[in-house]
C-alpha cells in the first residue's frame, strides 16, 4: 500500500501525458529554442510559445511575451522582488506567507533599506482587508501575498486587496503556489501587477518549472538581475530590454516546459472546478473525521470551501514527526511534518515551534485513501 498525501509540496502522480511529452522532447526533439533556424529548434520554440499562451489562458492574461519561465516560484519571487524594489519603499506582506516571500523581503530590508510590515492574520490563518489598509503608508509601493496558505489552506481576500492596491497606487505581486490549478487566479480581476507560479504543484507539471507573468507597468520599472545569452541581439554586449528575453537568460528547461505544456492541457480538459470539487470532498471527510477524533486538533477554517486541499493537525499526546514517520513506516502513507517553510504562519496558528502534520490530498487520491488514512491515524493514537 502506498498513499501519497503531500500534494502541497509537489503533486504526485502527474498525468501520464506529462512524462510522455518530456520523453518525446528528450528522444525526438532535443534542440534549444531560439538558438537555431532548423526544424527541431523551431519546434521547441513553438511549444514554449504555446505554453506561454496556455499560461495566459489559465491566468486570464493577454500578453504571451510577458510570461517568463523560471525554475520554480522561489526563483520567480526573488527575481521579481529584486528587479523592482527600490530604497525607501514601504512593503507589506502577511504572517501566513511562505519563506519564498518572506526571505527575499527580509533580505531586501537588509540590503536596500526598505521598510517592511508583516500584517498579522487571524488564528485561523485569514488576512483582514481592513488590517492591510491600516498598514498602508504614503511610501507603500508594494504588497506581496500568497493566494492560499500552504499550512492552513486559507484563501486570502486578494480581490479586495487588489482594489486597495489600485486605489493607493501600489504594485501587487501574488504567490499562486497553492492556488494555481485549483482556484481561479484571474490577473485582471485581482488587479495584479505580477503573478508568480510554480509548475510542479497544482499545475501538475514537472519539478524545475515555474515563472511569472508581469504587467507592462511593473515591467517598466524592472531592472533584471540576471543577464547573459538569450539567442537575441547577439552582436550586443548589453542585455535586451524586451520580454521575455529581458528575464530569460541562458538555456531554458525545455523538457520541463514540454511537460508543463502537457500538464496545462490536461488541466484545461478536466477543468479546475472539477479538481477543486474533488479536493473539497476529500478534505471535508478529513476535516470532519479528524475534528471528532479525541486527542487531535485540526487547525484553520473548518469549511473545505474556504480553503485549498491542505489539512494541518496536531496531537495532544503525540509528536507530529513521530506520527508522520509511523504513517509512512507502518501504513505506507506519505505526509509531511514540521514547519513547511512558513515559520510565521505557525506562530499565527499557535503551532510554533513544533509545527503540524500536514495532509494534502490531490486530484488522484480516492475516498478509500482518505478512510484508510483516518483509520491508520486512529490506530496509532489509541494504542
Ligand atoms: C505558498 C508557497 N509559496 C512558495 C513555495 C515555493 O515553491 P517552489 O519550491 O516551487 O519554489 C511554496 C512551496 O511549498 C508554497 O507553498
Amino acid at each position: 500500500m502506498s498513499i501519497y498525501l503531500d500534494n502541497a509540496a509537489t503533486t504526485f502522480p502527474k498525468p501520464p501525458e506529462v512524462a510522455e511529452a518530456m520523453f518525446n522532447f528528450m528522444n525526438n526533439i532535443g534542440s534549444n529554442a531560439g538558438r537555431g533556424s532548423y526544424s527541431s529548434s523551431l519546434e521547441t520554440s513553438r511549444i514554449i510559445y504555446e505554453t506561454r499562451e496556455l499560461i495566459c489562458e489559465l491566468f486570464n492574461f493577454s500578453m504571451p511575451e510577458n510570461v517568463i519561465f523560471m525554475p520554480n516560484i522561489t526563483y520567480s519571487l526573488n527575481i521579481l522582488i529584486n528587479s523592482i524594489i527600490k530604497p525607501n519603499w514601504h512593503v507589506i506582506t502577511s504572517s501566513m506567507d511562505h519563506n519564498s516571500v518572506l526571505r527575499p523581503l527580509y533580505k531586501a530590508r537588509e540590503d536596500m533599506n526598505i521598510e517592511l510590515d508583516i500584517v498579522q492574520c487571524s488564528s485561523q490563518g485569514v488576512l483582514s482587508v481592513e488590517d492591510v489598509e491600516k498598514a498602508i503608508k504614503p511610501n507603500t509601493r508594494l504588497i506581496v501575498l500568497s493566494h492560499a496558505s500552504n499550512i492552513a489552506g486559507s484563501i486570502q481576500p486578494l480581490q479586495e486587496i487588489g482594489k486597495l492596491c489600485r486605489k493607493h497606487n501600489i504594485f501587487f505581486i501574488i504567490d499562486s503556489a497553492q492556488s494555481a490549478g485549483v482556484l481561479p487566479v484571474d490577473f485582471k480581476a485581482l488587479n495584479a501587477h505580477a503573478i508568480a507560479f510554480t509548475g510542479h504543484k497544482g499545475l501538475l507539471g514537472p519539478q524545475g518549472t515555474g515563472g511569472f507573468i508581469i504587467s507592462e507597468e511593473l515591467n517598466k520599472i524592472a531592472v533584471p538581475c540576471i543577464v547573459g545569452g538569450t539567442g537575441s541581439l547577439s552582436s550586443s554586449v548589453t542585455h535586451p530590454d524586451f520580454l521575455p528575453d529581458k528575464f530569460e537568460s541562458g538555456t531554458q528547461n525545455s523538457p520541463g516546459i514540454f511537460g508543463l505544456n502537457a500538464a496545462l492541457k490536461f488541466l484545461k480538459s478536466i477543468g479546475i472546478e472539477t479538481i477543486k470539487d474533488k479536493e473539497d470532498k476529500l478534505c471535508s471527510i478529513l476535516i470532519n473525521d479528524l475534528s471528532n477524533m479525541e486527542g487531535v486538533i485540526v487547525h484553520g477554517l473548518k469549511s473545505s470551501k474556504d480553503r485549498t486541499g491542505v489539512v494541518s493537525i496536531t496531537f495532544e499526546n503525540f509528536d507530529t514527526s513521530e506520527i508522520s514517520f509511523l504513517l509512512d513506516h507502518e501504513y505506507g502513507i506519505m505526509t509531511r511534518a514540521g514547519l513547511h517553510c512558513a515559520p510565521l504562519a505557525h506562530k499565527t496558528l499557535g503551532t510554533y515551534p513544533s509545527g503540524t502534520l500536514r495532509l494534502s490530498p490531490g486530484y488522484f487520491n480516492t475516498e478509500e485513501d482518505i478512510h484508510y488514512t483516518l483509520n491508520s491515524i486512529k490506530k496509532l493514537i489509541v494504542r
